[in-house]
């Protein structure tokens, strides 16, 4: 049967405020590339102008120059306060405050190990390991699993009234929900087993083994050696790592918690978006809004706009005989040239913006909140822009 389609609501924008308001912890999710970053960090940043109460961004690479205007420039896993006067300097007088903090996924495994550790001296000899060292924060999907863990320190020590996360840009969109169930799965697998077996078992003489010679001879006793104590290292960890995991998941589906899905209405990234927030919802988590960015503007749609766009490309000539004296530095056939072309990539801006409307039309899941953000002439990072787009997020 197909989905069920509800059309979503086109003119009456239906905004976010209402979720952050009501929610503790809402998670910025969907598509590489497509705004995520930037979406949960001007949605915290008007949170905390327009809500007020004590609003955490945590953030996962964002770009450079937003980091700094975030304050957050080579500082790692620290929260620090955007000061007030960046606010004041936007234009804002803010009505909370707003954190930020960065994934730093070194630092919060480190942090990991201190709490799961059973002993000081296995957490020094963790920490100690070279191989530890050397790979920490380089597992596969370390980053997705680091990013909930310290979602759910930071959320238990409960020093904000809202933390708007971002997630990783992974590969598939479901890794970082999956990330929690798959590290403690590790932690218990057979792999894991089979690789230490020897090192545990005293009796075991690896010199006889023919994969521990071969082993031995190119990669070095001591490198295997401190694969061996990693592992067994970690092992220790394995109930603290499993139940923590299992908290995690259950934090998830709080109901304190809500899911934004940000997509941009170009076919691949919504399509994946879509199955993102469906596979949310059959995981019964919530999923509050979707935000759809770096949408063309409604007016390109408007049938006026292609008439013009079309005397101008086909009149271009008599146009430019008129206009020509007045812009100086070119000649009546340049002006012609560039009128054309105005005209004629108007009229392909309307294509897209056709399509992408109707891709909005056909979305089939829609849920409490559908958000259209406009596509903006530069890039947003800082502030301003910050709170420039996300005005688009709330109710006017
Ligand atoms: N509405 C918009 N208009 C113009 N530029 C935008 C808009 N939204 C985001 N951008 C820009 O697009 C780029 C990508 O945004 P962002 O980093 O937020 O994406 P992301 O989904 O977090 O990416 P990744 O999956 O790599 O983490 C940034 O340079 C950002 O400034
Ligand atoms: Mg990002």
């Amino acid at each position: 049967m197909p989905p069920r389609r509800r059309k979503p609501p086109e003119a009456g924008r239906v905004s976010l405020d209402g979720l952050l308001a009501s929610k503790e912890i809402v998670v910025a999710c969907g598509p590489g590339g497509v705004g995520k970053t930037t979406t949960a960090a001007a949605a915290a940043a008007m949170a905390a102008a327009r809500i007020g109460g004590k609003v955490l961004v945590l953030t996962v690479d964002p770009a450079r120059r937003l980091a700094d205007a975030l304050g957050l420039e080579g500082i790692g896993n620290t929260e620090r306060r955007v000061p007030a006067e960046a606010f004041e300097a936007a234009g804002v007088k803010p009505m909370g405050e707003l954190w930020a903090a960065m994934l730093d996924t070194k630092e919060s495994w480190d942090a990991l190990v201190r709490l799961h550790a059973p002993d000081a001296r296995t957490r020094d000899e963790i920490l100690s390991n070279p191989l530890y060292r050397n790979i920490a924060g380089r597992f596969v999907q370390s980053h997705d699993y680091i990013a909930m863990e310290r979602l759910f320190e930071i959320h238990a020590e409960g020093k904000y009234d809202l933390i708007v996360v971002d997630t990783p840009p992974t590969r598939n969109a479901l890794d970082f929900l999956d990330a929690p169930e798959r590290m403690a799965e590790f932690f218990s697998s057979r792999l894991l087993r089979w690789l230490i077996i020897p090192y545990r078992s005293k009796i075991v003489n690896l010199a006889s083994k023919p994969f521990y010679q071969v082993a031995d001879r190119i990669l070095g006793t001591q490198f295997l050696e401190d694969i061996a104590q990693f592992f067994i290292l970690f092992q220790s960890m394995y109930s603290g790592f499993v139940e923590r995991a299992r908290a995690v998941h259950r934090l998830m589906a709080d109901r304190r918690t809500s899911f934004i899905v940000v997509s941009t209405l170009e076919a691949v990234p919504l399509r994946e978006a879509e199955f993102f927030a469906q596979a949310l919802i059959d995981r019964r988590l919530h999923v509050g809004a979707i935000v759809l960015n770096k949408v063309l503007p409604a007016y390109l749609r408007d049938p006026q706009g292609a008439v013009v766009a079309e005397r101008l490309r086909h009149r271009a000539a008599e146009l430019a005989e008129a206009l020509s004296p007045k812009v100086r530095g070119g000649d009546a056939s340049q002006v012609q040239r560039v009128l054309a072309e105005i005209g004629q990539s108007y009229l392909d801006y309307r294509v897209v913006a056709q399509r992408e409307a109707e891709q909005r039309s056909e979305l089939a899941t829609v849920p409490e909140a559908l958000v259209s953000v406009p596509y903006f002439e530069t890039d947003v990072y800082d502030l301003t822009g910050l709170l420039r787009l996300g005005q688009q997020l709330w109710s006017t």
